[in-house]
């Protein structure tokens, strides 16, 4: 049987579950870990039973395999994503694909070699419910979209967490907070749903909940190209938190929530009847339908099998990784915004917010207080 030989750079907590689901994936090898942290690298080779590494460069020469699953912090994404590009390797990248804009620029930039597969971690697209919603949208059920709302405060992380490694809620090490670690995946999911907005206003908490110098809670307001509005707010210092997507179109509303997912169907469409009834206070006749979905689907297994199958069959990816730059371009316009206090339009300007991110890497006298290493907490519970 023809296989993929993947090595996984960066085996901490996400690379070592990866590492560990390998074993799932049939016409997948595991041949190699790499993480600069030598005691890791070691510990996960041998655990593995594969080759250690610790440098993605010394790994890329090798040629122990011909695909690489990068799953070190964001900033890293880029420049190792480049290299094994370069290398003529076949790339699987973590979320978010770049810390931001301009760097998802020069990532998607080195995929040149059309026949290398470039894929991002974007998980969360395997879900039945978002890939049902999605559908709903894009079969025009739901007629034109007229407002989103994405309340996805649930994303609650606790001191221990941010104090688990130097890098994480630091401009420096990470490049932003709940935006680009925990968010990647709903701003995802919004931009796969309803498409980009045209403008982006938003207010972010900076360590408002945590000893950290980034955002950690975020209230943000969008305007569509056609004149619907949306609002996303999240938050990792709220319990317990609510996971509400809320999508309204002429022909009616989805819900999903409590993982029940509900289309409230308008008999008419709203400017239709808001037109044409003669009555003062009639509405619309509505039926309701709780629409049955199964399970959270395959999630990173998915992903990975995908690559797979996408690297020996041509199969079609799930999340290109060159879709990956909208998520990150969300995320850097509502940060950009609520430091300038004042709308973005879209397209960013990935000069400019790259500017602000290094004055912002400059100028932070922050200092992390305690840095341990992750405890053993099953890192399933983040997902
Ligand atoms: N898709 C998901 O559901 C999901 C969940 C959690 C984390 N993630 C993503 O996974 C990535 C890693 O997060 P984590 O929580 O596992 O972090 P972590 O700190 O636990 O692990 C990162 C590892 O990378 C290593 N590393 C750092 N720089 C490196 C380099 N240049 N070369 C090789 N190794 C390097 C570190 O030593 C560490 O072992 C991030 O991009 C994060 O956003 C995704």
């Amino acid at each position: 049987m023809k296989k993929v030989r993947i090595a996984i750079i960066g085996v901490g907590g996400m690379g070592n579950t990866h590492a560990r689901s390998m074993a799932e994936i049939e016409r997948a090898d595991l041949t190699a870990v790499c993480d600069i942290d030598p005691r890791t690298a070691d510990t996960r080779a041998r655990e593995h039973g594969c080759k250690g590494f610790y440098s993605a460069k010394d790994l890329l020469a090798s040629r122990v395999a011909n695909a690489v699953l990068i799953a070190t912090p964001h900033y890293a994404h880029t420049t190792i994503g480049i290299q094994a590009l370069k290398a003529g390797m076949h790339v699987l990248v973590e979320k978010p694909i770049s810390a931001h804009k301009a760097d998802c620029k020069r990532l998607i930039a080195a995929h040149a070699n059309k026949r290398l597969v470039f894929a991002a971690m974007f998980n969360q697209r395997t879900d039945p419910h978002y890939k049902k919603i999605k559908q709903l949208v894009d079969s025009g059920e739901l007629g034109e979209l007229t407002r989103v709302s994405w309340i996805i405060s649930d994303w609650f992380r606790t001191e221990a967490y941010y104090a688990s490694g130097g890098w994480r809620a630091t401009w420096k090490g990470e490049g932003g907070g709940v935006l680009l670690n925990q968010c990647p995946h709903n701003l995802d999911l919004l931009q796969w749903i309803c498409g980009m907005p045209g403008s982006v206003r938003a207010f972010c908490g900076i360590g408002k909940h945590h000893a950290i110098e980034v955002e950690d809670e975020v209230t943000a307001y969008l305007e569509y190209p056609n004149g619907a509005t949306g609002v996303l707010v999240t938050s990792t210092g709220e319990a317990p938190g609510t996971n509400r997507l809320e999508i309204c179109g002429e022909m009616g509303k989805i819900v999903l929530e409590h993982g029940k997912l509900t289309f409230d169907r308008n008999e008419i469409g709203q400017k239709e009847f808001c037109k044409t009834s003669t009555e003062r206070f009639a509405r619309p006749g509505v039926h309701s339908d709780t629409i049955s979905v199964e399970g959270t689907g395959g999630q990173h297994l998915e992903i990975i099998r995908n690559f797979v199958d996408a690297i020996l069959d041509r199969t079609p990816l799930i999340a290109p990784a060159a879709e990956g730059i909208h998520s990150v371009e969300l995320a850097n316009a509502m940060l950009y915004s609520s430091m300038i206090g004042a709308p973005v339009r879209l397209p960013l300007n990935a000069a400019n917010f790259r500017r602000l991110l290094q004055r912002l890497i400059r100028e932070s006298t922050f200092e992390k207080k305690t840095v341990r290493k992750a405890s053993a907490d099953d890192i399933a519970k983040s997902f």
